[in-house]
């Protein structure tokens, strides 16, 4: 069986030590490819370093995380620009996020925006991070509609509705990570609900670490697990959901096979 993760932090501080030997299990553990999140100037020229030293293997996102939009905004756009031959396989992490206060929410939006654009100009998916923001992050998806965009939700913790509202924006997929495991998740009624074929595994590594692992580390081998969940609520095989989730990350990321 092969999986993909859809989203991780390598470039994290927890994996300062060893990262290479993590993403070295992980793939031992059936995890065929990793797909990077970029956050912003601080550590990309290391995740661009540590993708090349994975190559196939560790794939790179770009782009520049709601929660490093602060008054430098700027700045950072333009340093992340600077990376925009490199390879990535889609615009993320980008969104929205008020989780911590909406003091630069305009600043938050114009970004997004922007970097919504950046995706439509170069044919890539967005990886969209979204949280406590959910009425702006429509605004700002309905004032973009002509671009066409294709992508998936992070992380996703949102209802049915969310998720159908979504689907009016085109192809759209959602992340499920250890999130599901939890007892008290209503998530996982949520993806009773959701079909198969849009929905992609990820860890968020190294946060939200699923059962029976919760207070440790998260990382890319654990992705077995939340599969399993994924499985036992669709009353399928892990194998069925290792294939389908494979193939929906194939295609809306440009994998090779
Ligand atoms: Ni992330």
């Amino acid at each position: 069986m092969e999986y993909i993760d859809t989203h991780c932090h390598y470039c994290d501080e927890a994996f300062r030590e060893d990262a290479s030997q993590v993403i070295a299990r992980a793939e031992e553990a059936g995890v065929k490819m990793m797909l990077q999140a970029d956050v912003d100037s601080h550590e990309r020229a290391g995740m661009y370093a540590l993708c090349e030293a994975h190559r196939g293997v560790l794939c790179p996102m770009l782009g520049l995380y709601p929660g490093s939009v602060d008054e430098n905004w700027r700045d950072e756009m333009d340093e992340m620009l600077r990376w925009r031959d490199r390879g990535a396989v889609a615009i993320g992490e980008i969104g929205l996020d008020y989780h911590y206060g909406a003091e630069y929410a305009a600043q938050q939006k114009e970004a997004f925006r922007l970097q919504l654009e950046l995706a439509a100009q170069m044919s890539l998916p967005v990886n969209i991070h979204l949280r406590d923001a959910t009425e702006d992050f429509f605004r700002v998806m309905e004032d973009c509609r002509h671009l066409g965009l294709r992508g998936n939700l992070h992380a996703f913790s949102g209802s049915v509705e969310t998720f159908r509202r979504m689907e009016r924006y085109g192809d759209w997929y959602v992340g499920i990570g250890g999130v599901v495991t939890f007892k008290k998740a209503s998530l996982a009624e949520t993806v009773r609900h959701i079909p198969l074929e849009k929905i992609l595994l990820e860890t968020d590594a190294p946060y939200l670490t699923p059962v029976p692992h919760r207070g440790e580390r998260n990382d890319s081998s654990f992705i077995p697990l939340i599969a399993a969940k994924v499985a036992e609520l669709k009353g399928i095989g892990i194998e069925e959901v290792a294939a389908v989730t494979s193939s929906n990350a194939r295609s809306l990321f440009s994998l090779p096979e």
